[in-house]
């Protein structure tokens, strides 16, 4: 079901992104509260209705999107002021499982807009009292987002590298270098205790699947596909050879589960269903 939302605030979080706010819980008596890792179709009325994750969500019904302008509709919800409506439809997809021990170590790895949904799950690990580690990877030093609310974060329990391509902040590399390099010298005990769940460009999440499962460690990756229905009906999502849905059975998929879908790292489709390459 789609319901009307008001767009309640706006953040600038870098140049081209925007975080948006709005109360799914208003005047819904069907309201599901969202878990970290779902998204939403988000419709702006009159141009186009895309999928988003949830980049943040409280109690009383606040949730934020972040939105990357990358086209006609991601440019319509930037251009979006306080008071103006959209339509939402979910929360949709599968969700990222917290451990139950926390003694495990969890790693939140995301390039660029992926790092949306692990904003989310990095709040609620706060939240839990989780120890956890943040490796955020940009092109440029001005497209790292959250740096902000992360330095709001407990110290105590977290830790942030940051890394981009050209070096203009933290590390010259990418997140997935910077992964494999920080756990180097971490012992076979230290490895099995680490729980992986990342975010982003296809191939990185492809490196970082290579890492873990050279490492057997636990590895969780939130797929993107073009969407339409984002309900399992129009197909455009499928992965082969399994047929798994990124709407339905996704967005999150594990290890055991990537190893044997063949078209991940390597292929996508385009709005007509056609198989291409990934960018
Ligand atoms: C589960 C999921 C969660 C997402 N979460 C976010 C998020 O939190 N923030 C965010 O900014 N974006 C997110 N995206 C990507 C976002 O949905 C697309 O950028 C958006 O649909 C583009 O629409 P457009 O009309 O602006 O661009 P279009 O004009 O339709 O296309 C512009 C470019 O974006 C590509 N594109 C279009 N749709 C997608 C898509 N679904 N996935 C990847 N590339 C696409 C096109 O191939 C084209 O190259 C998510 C996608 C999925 C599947
Ligand atoms: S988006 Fe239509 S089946 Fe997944």
């Amino acid at each position: 079901m789609i319901r009307t939302v008001k767009i309640e605030r706006v953040i600038n979080e870098c140049k081209g992104v925007k975080t948006l706010f709005f109360n799914l819980k208003k005047e819904n008596k069907d309201y599901i509260a969202p878990k970290p890792g779902q998204f939403v179709m988000v419709w702006v009325p009159g141009v186009d209705e895309v999928p988003m994750s949830i980049s943040g969500y409280d109690d009383n019904g606040n949730c934020a999107i972040t939105v990357k302008d990358v086209g006609e509709c991601t440019n319509a919800l930037q251009n979006l002021n306080i008071g103006d409506y959209i339509g939402v439809r979910g929360p949709l997809g599968n969700h990222f499982q917290i451990p139950t021990n926390k003694s495990k170590k969890c790693l939140l790895i995301g390039g660029g807009i992926g790092m949306a949904p692990l904003k989310w799950l990095s709040s609620e690990l706060i939240r839990m009292n989780y120890n956890f580690i943040v490796i955020e990877g940009a092109k440029i030093n001005k497209e790292l987002i959250f740096i902000d609310n992360f330095q709001l974060y407990n110290q105590a329990f977290s830790e942030f590298h940051f890394c981009t391509d050209d070096g203009s902040y933290g590390v010259k590399g990418i997140a997935s270098d910077v992964f494999e390099d920080l756990i180097k010298n971490y012992t076979k005990e230290e490895l099995s205790n680490l729980i992986v769940y990342s975010c982003g460009p296809e191939i990185m999440l492809y490196r970082l699947f290579q890492i873990c499962e050279k490492h057997s460690i636990e590895f969780y990756a939130s797929l993107e596909r073009i969407m339409r229905c984002g309900c399992g009906l129009c197909g455009l999502c499928t992965l082969d050879p399994l047929g798994l849905l990124v709407c339905k059975d996704g967005p999150i998929f594990g290890l055991e589960t990537l190893k044997k879908i063949k078209d991940f790292g390597k292929y996508q489709r385009d709005f007509t269903g056609k198989k291409i390459d990934l960018e």
